[in-house]
């Protein structure tokens, strides 16, 4: 038997290992399930035995109280910002001033890697401990931010070196995680982020870190301020070896006509990297001659960024129309002419906020410029002045909400409009969309259009509702496009996600304002169930709620004003009733088992088995199987022959591909 110390430690390492694993590496090595009752056997030992927390623990990465700004911090090596290239010229003028510096004439080895598009960031290590992080700033003093960089899984709280290591990098959200947030945030009325580096650079500023924990950040580290190596190239692969997270992507090129035959190349292949890039980065690989080569005011002369020009299409944009969001929040759209961009076929983007309307001036009629922010979500860049037709005048935004006809709210100081009504058929919609979709109930059946008709057709007037369709097929028989067949298969996905989901997982659907899935599984262990949670007072539940870490005062407040609603309140019983039993954290981390749980699976190509065989192979280890690879897929398992589109659609959807012997290990 292990002591309680022994034991802590052997759960920090292991936790430690398995994230590293699947921030750092994108190679997941247990299932959720199992990393969970790791981290709940963790917090149960720490409970238990309080003197074993330390800062390094897993369970420290919860965030902290609100602070009221952040400290100043001046550092002693400022952050310089690259020079840009933008042409072939450009980079050539580059390596020859580069060559100019260095004295002699022969070729210069330079390393590229991927301009990373986030927040810039300093963190530092003394001792092999996560000490402090902070922003760029101005270059010479920045923010303390390291609360906030401490809730980012990939950041190892502990490293294996001993050296002081005053680390630079870049903090990031991947453009898939993006649409996520902003699906949130429209639906609980914030304006959205218009780019994954503003949705990056916000939260990492977030003065209350407990938010910051909510939101998917992603890292990755590029430069050493220490001289303890000869090379940048050595450099990286030690950050790598210690466990930090580096964008593995580093190319050496001897030469500048090698540097512009990578860039070439990498230009496709960057768009299957699970994080946006809007270049490369060129640096002189050997750190004597950086010395010697020196600074500019604003820039390295070692270093320079090549940007490539982002693709746009221009069309012409019809109609300014609103999305109602759960909240009420009216989220601006464009629908405009059907355009290809980048691979898909454009008709709508969001305009985001009325300010993104009024500062580009994007009048209906315009023929405006659109680009793809992470290569997904399309937006307007701008409008084409020479093309706008007499006719058009400035947007208005609409005075009544256009779901349900009732006057529309502007807040003070926001850029965002709000119906007010809550019996707003718009806003319920939203509601059960968010509650169904995918990763949430996941009742995979229940499409837009199905959840707008069953909202007008008074199917669905409250949550619950969808569980008590099952009972109601003669009704969804009567509705547009539903057989026997799809209304069989939404009545089987109804009942399925009645019993199938974790309690957890309901509290995160619902959408409770300020409750997202970190908060959400801190409430579900609190009370077991749903059960537990409506048989409480809701002020008793603040107050609960306010004792556990990772739980503002914030957070408790609104569990607490969504239970005190009566309508709610009945509404959750009504669910009940109707036989949702959302299971428990814990139970679910043992009763789902077996090497692949929690990890989803979409087979292409050929092997030696076949295709039936792997999908009963998948399932019998607990694993999901997808037909296609779609969001939330883990792992596309590629055999024999595999096109290059397909793993790169599939990178892009955020899907690991592996091959046979990858899926084996998997397996164990
Ligand atoms: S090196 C003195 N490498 O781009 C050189 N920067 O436009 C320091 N960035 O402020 C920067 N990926 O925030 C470097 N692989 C990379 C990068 C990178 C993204 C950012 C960084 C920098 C900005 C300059």
């Amino acid at each position: 038997m292990s002591t309680p110390a022994e034991r802590h430690r052997f759960l920090c390492d292991e936790i430690a290992r398995h994230a590293h694993a699947y921030y750092v590496l994108d190679l997941p090595s247990v299932s959720d399930a199992e990393y969970d009752a790791l981290y709940n056997e963790l917090l149960a030992l720490e409970a238990a035995h309080p003197e074993l927390v330390a800062p390094t623990s897993p369970s420290q990465r919860v965030g902290a109280a609100p602070r009221e700004g952040f400290r100043k911090v001046e550092r002693a090596t400022r952050m310089y910002s690259l020079d840009n290239a933008y042409t072939e010229d450009d980079l050539r003028e580059f390596d020859r001033r580069v060559r100019e510096g260095h004295g002699h004439d022969e070729l210069v080895v330079y390393v590229a890697e991927p301009k990373i598009d986030g927040a810039s960031i300093e963190v530092t290590y003394e001792d092999g401990v996560l000490v402090l992080a902070t922003t760029r700033g101005d270059g010479a003093v920045g923010e303390d931010v390291t609360t906030n960089v401490r809730t980012i899984q990939a950041v190892p709280l502990q490293i294996p070196e001993k050296r002081t290591l005053t680390l630079r990098g870049e903090i990031f959200i991947r453009p898939i995680d993006l649409e996520t947030i902003n699906e949130r945030r429209r639906a609980d009325g914030d304006p959205e982020f218009a780019n994954p580096r503003n949705a990056a650079a916000g939260s990492l500023r977030l003065l209350d870190a407990r938010l910051t924990a909510e939101r998917p950040l992603r890292a990755v580290f590029y430069d050493l301020v220490e001289r303890y190596f000869e090379h940048h190239h050595a450099m990286l692969a030690h950050l790598a070896a210690v466990g930090l997270p580096t964008h593995r992507r580093e190319h050496l090129c001897r030469g500048v006509d090698e540097v512009i035959a990578f860039i070439t190349r990498f230009d496709t292949e960057r768009r299957a990297l699970p994080f946006e890039t809007d270049g490369v980065v060129l640096k002189v690989d050997d750190l004597q001659l950086r010395d010697e080569l020196g600074f500019t005011a604003r820039f390295p002369r070692w270093a320079t960024a090549w940007k490539y020009a982002a693709e746009t299409a221009e069309t012409v944009l019809r109609e300014i129309t609103c999305d109602v969001g759960r909240t009420g929040a009216l989220t601006p759209v464009a629908i405009l002419d059907p355009v290809q961009l980048s691979g898909t076929t454009v008709s709508r983007a969001s305009l985001h906020n009325l300010d993104q309307i009024a500062s580009k001036d994007i009048r209906v009629g315009d023929t405006v410029v659109l680009q793809k922010a992470g290569e997904i979500i399309p937006q307007v860049l701008r409008v084409v002045p020479e093309r706008r037709p007499e006719s058009a005048v400035p947007w208005q935004p609409p005075t009544v909400c256009p779901s349900c006809g009732r006057p529309v709210e502007r807040e003070e100081g926001v850029a965002a409009l709000r119906c007010v009504n809550a019996r707003c058929p718009g806003r319920l919609e939203a509601a059960v969309w968010y509650f169904t979709r995918r990763g949430a109930m996941d009742v995979d059946r229940l499409g837009q259009s199905l959840v707008e008709q069953l909202v007008r057709e008074g199917l669905v007037t409250d949550l619950a509702d969808v569980f008590a369709l099952p009972g109601k097929r003669d009704r969804l028989l009567g509705l547009e496009r539903m057989g026997d067949k799809s209304v069989q298969s939404l009545v089987d996905a109804i009942e399925n996600a009645k019993t199938s989901r974790r309690f957890d997982q309901l509290l995160t659907a619902l959408g409770i304002p300020l409750v997202g899935s970190v908060a959400a599984k801190l409430v579900a262990e609190r009370y077991g169930d749903l059960r537990g949670l409506l048989d409480r007072d809701p002020s008793e539940v603040r107050q609960e709620l306010e004792t556990i870490d990772g739980i503002g005062a914030k957070m408790a407040e609104s569990v607490a004003r969504f239970l005190a609603d009566p309508d709610v309140h009945a509404m959750l019983e009504k669910m009940l009733a109707l036989g949702v039993v959302a299971k428990q954290p814990m139970k679910a981390a043992r009763a789902e088992g077996g090497p692949l749980a929690g990890l989803s699976f979409c087979v292409t190509g050929s092997f030696e088995d076949k295709r039936e065989a792997i999908w009963e192979r998948i399932e019998a280890a607990g694993g999901e199987v997808h037909k296609s690879v779609k969001k939330g897929t883990t792992y596309l398992l590629a055999g024999e022959k595999v096109g290059k589109t397909k793993t790169d659609d599939a990178a892009k959807k955020g899907a690991k591909v592996i091959d046979w012997s990858a899926f084996l290990a998997l397996l164990g």
